[in-house]
């Protein structure tokens, strides 16, 4: 016999409150990217994470508010950028709905076409292979295309609604 909550039994959480909990989970930052139509589209997505080694698959979780994901998802494949310290420019206007998000920021095209932004400090080229509800987010599963990265590079960190860095532990 199931243990779970049902829904009439569980408490009302506090969005607010659960937000600013959730806050306290450090993660990197990504912009996933795709070219659709000649088109770079492209937003900021925390909720990126490793899935499986075999088959490789990550996964992410995009907004059912994005208006991005309805047009990168129809793509044969996209980019997880993973951004570098000092990115966070690009987080900023890659979290932005609409506009020319591409304007000035510098590219190259990954063997398949989705855009590695410059300077990140990780891609992954892949290819959308299942997409799951997640309330009022989906669970996007990807796999695996290809993938770089560039070793000497730092990576963005967001923690508690700010942007900041690695911190060395051996430095306290
Ligand atoms: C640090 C950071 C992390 C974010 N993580 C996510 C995420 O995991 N999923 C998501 O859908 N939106 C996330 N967003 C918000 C989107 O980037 C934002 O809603 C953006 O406007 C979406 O653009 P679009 O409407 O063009 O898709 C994040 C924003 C920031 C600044």
């Amino acid at each position: 016999m199931s243990t779970r909550l049902d829904n009439s039994t569980r408490p009302v959480v506090d969005t607010r409150a659960f937000r600013d909990v959730l806050g306290h989970f450090c993660s990197g930052v990504t912009v996933v990217t795709a070219m659709v139509d000649d088109d770079a589209v492209g937003f900021t997505c925390q909720s990126f994470s490793a899935l499986s080694l075999n088959p490789p698959q990550v996964l992410l979780c995009p907004s059912k508010r994005s208006t991005s994901w309805p047009t990168i998802r129809t793509a044969d494949t996209f980019c997880i950028n993973v951004l570098a310290a000092g990115q966070c420019d690009l987080s900023d206007r890659f979290a932005k709905s609409g506009g020319p998000k591409f304007d000035g920021v510098q590219w190259r095209p990954a063997k398949r076409g989705a855009p590695i932004l410059n300077g990140v400090a990780a891609w992954f080229e892949v290819a959308l292979d299942a997409e799951h509800d997640g309330g009022d987010h989906l669970i996007a599963v990807a796999g695996m295309l290809a993938f770089g990265a560039d070793s000497a590079t730092q990576p963005l960190v967001f923690h508690r609604s700010r942007y900041g860095g690695i911190v060395d532990p051996s430095m306290g």
